[in-house]
């Protein structure tokens, strides 16, 4: 660690004019300084720099800092590594706090390791530009594809030779150990890995070498085309984006990146100016690469190549993208090409027209090539449509996904809201998954909770601390979690918590219950029923929507609604249906500005309706009425009755512990009250309940 004191002595070293001069072309401008942003686009400059204050601000995009936020953005640096850098910039010793043995190491060995790199890649720039055999063989075959001598060094190309141990040899030579060589990959029992081979660097995103890749120039041999340095200490592949230093300034910039398949790829878009552009090496997109990107810019555009392979390609690992939030859009190259050979053959300005001309959104892209594959099979297009879905799902800002879910469903030729129920179908799946995984994790931690109280106290469960009493409104959480389940066999059961104290807080059972569901579920049921069939006719020649009969309905309750989400989407819906005289669909919830009553829309429209498998005998109704899953006429009707006899239960109950409570205050006048309102809910209620068929017992 770095101590404070020299940390202070950076921070009152630095100068913001000399740090952002480092980067930025800055004129005077009286006492201000002021140049090009380097965090944002622009043409006239509205980047200022404060020398007085030593401060940077630009009056375009927002962005403003000291010397240490300054690199720290620009450069993607941790705060330390700012210190480091702008210790090095002013020639500053750091003091080191004495750190772990174990972290100096590590960090020693790191730094040891990129030294050995850094070694590497100098020799092999070496052999490319100053050895008969690297020119004629390297540096003409890199010529034949037309790549610039500033582009090569930027990118750290190189050669590696025939001879299978020059490398070998040189690196001891010069003194580096061979454990090292061969912890990075470099050599292989005093043999070269990397020969024979035109050498790519691979960089950190801090422009240190972690890794190589060789390509092979000769044809027709069983050898693979590129060798890649191994998993090292300094090189975890799956967090690596090739180009990335290279492309980061002009990502942010641009706020957009480029990603291609090859190394060639890069280095060719870069040469002709464009410089947003990182490649994949071929593989797969790993989330730590989504994250990496995800730092610099939220909008991702896959370029690749026109072939069957290339689509795939655009196709796999695009997932992760979504899943990480980006914005994805694709263009696919014209058969046979791939970026560079394209941009060979086209030029700069041609190649920029087609990536403006042909630059599709992702899904956009994905639907039409699975229902074009699909063509007319009825199956097939089933199943591209699901897989739609399932991609659809992915996408988690649900403005974003109801943008996507309007277009698709005109583009696919499907109702949106079939569309909307596979999406949340999917996302449904995916949320149970992830809970299941969070109760796994829940149980795993109780579980060593409960091992480490064991373990200080070791005779244990005799004088157990009772569990802390839930939070109110944690009931349900709380009976979840006493439920014993055990994943390790070795693992005693330990007794249920007792549960007096909850039971104890609800009011005394004076009435029967009810076949009926929490309050908050008939508020939930209420609100599934607007979002689904609020638009439908309840009576068609009164013109009256099942909206507008629910709502009318509900209103003399709405003041009783236990959940604030349910009374203000009805009281929402009150109001439409008064201005347009009919109910909302499922769109108007699904792109209302409210998000939570956007998820609300979600999840309405795959959640099933309920109905006990009875509900004939249980509603006493006819046998020719048609179940109310099919009739939502019938099904409103149903559902009104159940949801006002509930409310007025409650009032019921609230009432008669009030009675009791005045009588014995011997509060006559106010008793008297309180009974006459209870004898009338009671006939509100017999009246309701036989309507429903269901049987009422008084007490
Ligand atoms: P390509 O075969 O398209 O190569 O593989 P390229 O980059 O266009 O190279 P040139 O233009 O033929 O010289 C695309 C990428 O897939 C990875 C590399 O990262 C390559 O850049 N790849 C390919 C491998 O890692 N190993 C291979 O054997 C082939
Ligand atoms: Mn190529």
């Amino acid at each position: 660690m770095i101590t404070e004191e020299s940390v202070r002595e950076v921070i009152d070293t630095a100068r913001i004019e000399d740090v952002v001069g480092d980067f930025v072309n800055l004129r005077r401008r009286g006492q201000n300084m002021i140049g090009l942003c380097p965090f944002h686009n622009e043409k006239t400059p509205s980047f200022n720099v404060n020398p007085s204050r030593n401060i940077y601000k630009c009056f375009g995009c927002g962005e403003g800092g000291d010397p240490v936020k300054f690199l720290m953005t620009l450069e993607q640096l941790s705060f330390p590594d700012a210190i480091r850098w702008l210790a090095d910039r002013y020639n500053l010793k750091l003091e080191e706090k004495e750190v772990s043995q174990e972290v100096r190491q590590e960090r020693q060995e790191k730094e040891s390791l990129l030294l050995v790199n850094d070694f590497a890649r100098k020799w092999f720039e070496d052999q490319l530009y100053n050895t008969e055999e690297g020119k004629s063989i390297g540096l003409s075959y890199f010529k034949s594809r037309g790549f610039r001598r500033d582009v090569m060094e930027k990118f750290g190309l190189g050669y590696a030779p025939l001879q299978r141990d020059a490398f070998f040899k040189a690196a001891v030579a010069a003194g580096y150990k061979e454990e090292q060589l061969e912890k990075l990959g470099l050599v292989r029992n005093k043999r070269d890995f990397f020969f024979d081979r035109v050498m790519f660097t691979i960089h950190n995103l801090g422009g240190k070498p972690i890794a190589f890749a060789g390509r092979i120039l000769k044809k027709d041999v069983k050898a693979p085309k590129y060798v890649n340095s191994p998993e090292t200490e300094v090189y975890h592949k799956s967090d690596v984006l090739y180009g990335l230093h290279q492309a980061r300034r002009s990502v942010r910039k641009l706020d957009n990146v480029y990603m291609v398949e090859g190394y060639t790829d890069v280095i060719s878009l870069h040469q002709h100016g464009i410089e947003n552009v990182v490649a994949t090496s071929g593989t797969s997109l790993t989330p730590g690469q989504a994250r990496l990107i995800k730092r610099q810019t939220e909008n991702v555009t896959l370029l690749y190549d026109g072939d069957k392979a290339g689509i795939k390609a655009a196709l796999r690992g695009v997932d992760v993208l979504l899943v990480e939030g980006l914005n994805v859009r694709v263009v696919i190259l014209p058969d046979g090409e791939d970026p560079d050979s394209y941009m060979q053959s086209v030029g700069t300005t041609a190649f920029g027209d087609y990536l403006e001309k042909q630059r599709q959104d992702f899904l956009f892209f994905k639907a039409d090539l699975l229902l074009e594959e699909a063509g007319n099979d009825v199956a097939a297009r089933t199943d591209a449509i699901r897989s739609i879905g399932a991609t659809l799902a992915l996408v988690d800002d649900p403005l974003k996904r109801a943008g996507y879910l309007q277009q698709f469903s005109g583009r696919l030729q499907i109702e949106e809201s079939l569309l909307v129920s596979l999406v949340n179908q999917s996302i449904a799946d995916r949320r149970k998954q992830a809970q299941k995984e969070q109760e796994r994790e829940a149980r795993r931690q109780q579980r060593r909770g409960r091992e480490d109280q064991r373990s200080a106290e070791p005779k244990g469960r005799g004088n157990r601390t009772p569990p802390p009493p839930p939070a109110a409104g944690e009931e349900d959480q709380w009976a979840g979690l006493v439920e014993p389940s055990w994943g390790d066999e070795d693992v005693p059961p330990m007794p249920p918590p007792e549960l007096e104290d909850l039971s104890a807080e609800e009011p005394p059972q004076t009435l029967p219950d009810l076949p009926l569901l929490g309050h908050s579920h008939q508020e939930q049921h209420l609100v599934y029923l607007l979002i689904r069939d609020g638009h439908k006719m309840y009576d068609p020649e009164k013109n009256m929507s099942i909206a507008a009969f629910l709502t009318a309905n509900v209103a003399d309750v709405l003041g009783d609604f236990d959940h604030e989400l349910y009374r203000k989407v009805v009281s929402l819906v009150t109001d439409y249906v008064r201005q347009h005289k009919s109910g909302p669909d499922a769109n108007w919830y699904l792109h209302h500005p409210e998000g939570a009553i956007q998820e609300l829309a979600q999840t309405a429209t795959v959640s099933p309706y309920t109905y006990s498998p009875n509900w004939k005998e249980k509603y006493g109704l006819h046998l020719s009425q048609k179940p109310p899953e099919e009739n939502q006429r019938l099904a409103a009707e149903i559902f009104l009755r159940v949801f006002r006899m509930e409310k007025i239960d409650r009032k019921v109950k609230e009432n008669v512990l009030k009675i009791k409570e005045l009588a014995v205050a011997g509060e006559e006048s106010r008793l008297k009250k309180f009974l006459k309102l209870q004898s009338r809910l009671v006939e509100m209620r017999k009246q309701l309940a036989s309507e429903l068929g269901t049987v009422v017992i008084t007490k």
